[in-house]
């Protein structure tokens, strides 16, 4: 009798070490679910990639001299506003960047910018040949960035 009951205590010993150990493993478990969990969730909310922010310094020049005044928070050109705004490109929706950067290429290439008009009137913002290959290259470049990162 007595080694039965010994033998039951010993049994009831082991159960609640082999319930502890469920347990913690349990909790590791769930420990390595949360972490895995978030680890999704955490690469499902990748921030939308901005655009460089900081537009490298001889795009910034090209685009002060021939393009910026016109297309500006500040502008007073309504329509060039509308149309396309440095200062606000970044702030756009994905593929607003995107159709932004390939119009600008575009644009370029197709010697449409800066207007006829304006450069009859200011001679020295018409951008030479290397200039437009900045910018297209550039405007290229940033659009292939956002595509990717989509
Ligand atoms: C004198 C003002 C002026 C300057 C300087 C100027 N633009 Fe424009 N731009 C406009 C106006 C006005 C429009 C809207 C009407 C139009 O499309 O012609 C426009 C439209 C655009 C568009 C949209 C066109 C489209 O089809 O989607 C792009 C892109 C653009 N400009 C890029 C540039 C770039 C790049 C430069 C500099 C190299 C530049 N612009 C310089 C006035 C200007």
């Amino acid at each position: 009798m007595l080694y039965i009951l010994n033998y039951y205590k010993l049994d009831k010993i082991q159960t609640t070490k082999i319930l502890i150990m469920k347990r913690k493993s349990l909790i590791s478990t769930l420990v390595v679910l949360f972490l895995f969990a978030s680890t999704i969730v955490f690469a499902l909310e990748k921030p939308t990639v901005k655009s460089n922010p900081e537009m490298p310094e001889n795009v910034t020049a090209i685009i002060k001299k021939s393009c910026f005044g016109c297309h500006n928070t500040e502008s007073k050109n309504e329509d060039a506003k509308e149309e396309l705004d440095f200062k606000k490109l970044n702030t756009l929706s994905l593929m607003k960047q995107i159709s932004a950067y390939k119009h600008i290429g575009e644009t370029v290439e197709d010697n449409d910018m800066p207007p006829k008009k304006f450069l009859e009137k200011y001679p020295e913002k018409k951008l030479t040949s290397e200039e437009k290959q900045v910018l297209i290259a550039w405007a290229k470049k940033e659009a292939e960035v956002l595509v990717k990162s989509k």
